[in-house]
């Protein structure tokens, strides 16, 4: 199940893990296109998309990309090398914009015995650069993640990491009680609306009485252009046709608390995707990506061929850059278990 992730990109997390300091310095295709006027401005072309889609060990190959083949799953974004790169570069822009890994609430007078001993789980772990970052930072606590696929280092990792398989839909494997943090992290594109709160009812019963849930969701793309709002709203349309929640960032607040949380922490960021500082620059390559990946469900709503895709691509992060000011946003929330 799931694409393995090569050597290649295995020593790419290692060594995005030890130069956060970096953000913004790499991956500058496309994004060079703020002072250009990109000639590509029609959208509607007579071929539409043709799609290679076959089966592989490693999950559905469509147009090059891999896929998970978890029947249960609504979750729509690749899996393979090149989707690893983009999850490694969107953990150390989030960490940036807000300014951790962990919010202060669950940091504050040893609330959690982070330095003496904490049990850390990590759902949807992805390639595990978050769990991977913070295990380093606290070597004396214990950290599992958990993925549907098998995208995470088998070998080389913090000796405090493990890593398992799981469909998280399928329900928890750990005993009641048994964490003190539970991540849930860009879930947004993988459940149906009505699966949030069964999956919320799951990390409450694994968490210790006073642990905490860490959530974090990004919004849609609303506020730019006309061409922006445009692929941001045809991207919404995409999620609601899959029954997926487009404004679970808004709401997670909401659905803690009906999950019997405590909500200790929800903060909204902005970012400006147009502006030319480094982590900015950042989601402004995370937002191309994004619409990159997501080309296999995408590219026919937006009525585009396979052959003019990276121009619409261009075209999306140089109007991106232009004035109305592009805002994308994301909200962090945290929740406790009630002792
Ligand atoms: C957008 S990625 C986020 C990865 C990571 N949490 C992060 O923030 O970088 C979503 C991840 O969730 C995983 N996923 C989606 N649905 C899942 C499910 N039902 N059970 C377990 N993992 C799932 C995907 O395979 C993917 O690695």
């Amino acid at each position: 199940m799931g694409a393995k992730l090569s050597t290649q990109n295995r020593r790419r997390v290692a060594s995005r893990l030890h130069a956060s300091k970096n953000i913004g310095n790499k991956r500058q295709e496309g994004i060079e296109t703020k002072n250009k006027n990109p000639s590509y401005t029609s959208l509607s072309c007579a071929a539409l998309p043709v799609f290679t889609t076959s089966q592989s060990s490693d999950g559905i190959v469509r147009n090059g990309r891999t896929f998970h083949n978890e029947q249960t799953s609504t979750y729509w974004f690749p899996n393979d090398d090149e989707e690893i790169d983009r999850l490694v570069g969107q953990h150390f822009a989030l960490k940036t914009l807000f300014n951790g890994n962990i919010p202060e609430e669950a940091l504050v007078d040893n609330v959690l015995p982070f330095e003496d001993g904490a049990k850390i789980l990590d759902l949807g772990c992805g390639p595990g650069t978050w769990i991977m970052d913070v295990a380093t930072e606290y070597p004396n606590s214990e950290f599992i993640g958990v993925d549907m696929c098998d995208i995470f280092p088998n070998n080389i990792r913090p000796a405090n990491v493990t890593f398992q398989v799981g469909n998280v839909l399928e329900g928890l494997a750990f005993e009641d009680n048994s964490f003190d943090m539970v991540s849930l992290r860009f879930f947004i594109l993988a459940f149906r609306t009505e699966e949030w709160a069964g999956v919320l009812k799951e990390i409450r019963r694994v968490l210790k009485p006073g642990g905490f849930m860490l959530s974090i969701e990004p919004g849609m793309l609303e506020i730019g252009s006309d061409f922006v709002c445009w692929a941001g709203k045809i991207f919404k349309d995409k999620m609601l046709e899959r029954g997926q929640e487009p404004y679970i960032s808004d709401e997670m607040k909401k659905t803690m608390e009906l999950a019997e949380f405590e909500v200790v922490h929800c903060v909204k960021k902005h970012t400006y995707l147009g502006r030319p500082d480094h982590l900015n620059r950042e989601f402004l390559w995370d937002i191309r990506s994004i619409f990159k990946s997501g080309q296999a469900f995408l590219a026919e709503s937006f009525d585009i061929s396979n052959e003019k895709y990276p121009a619409f691509l261009d075209q999306l992060t140089a109007e991106c850059q232009k004035l109305p000011e592009t805002r994308w946003s994301m909200v962090s929330t945290m929740g406790r278990k009630p002792f």
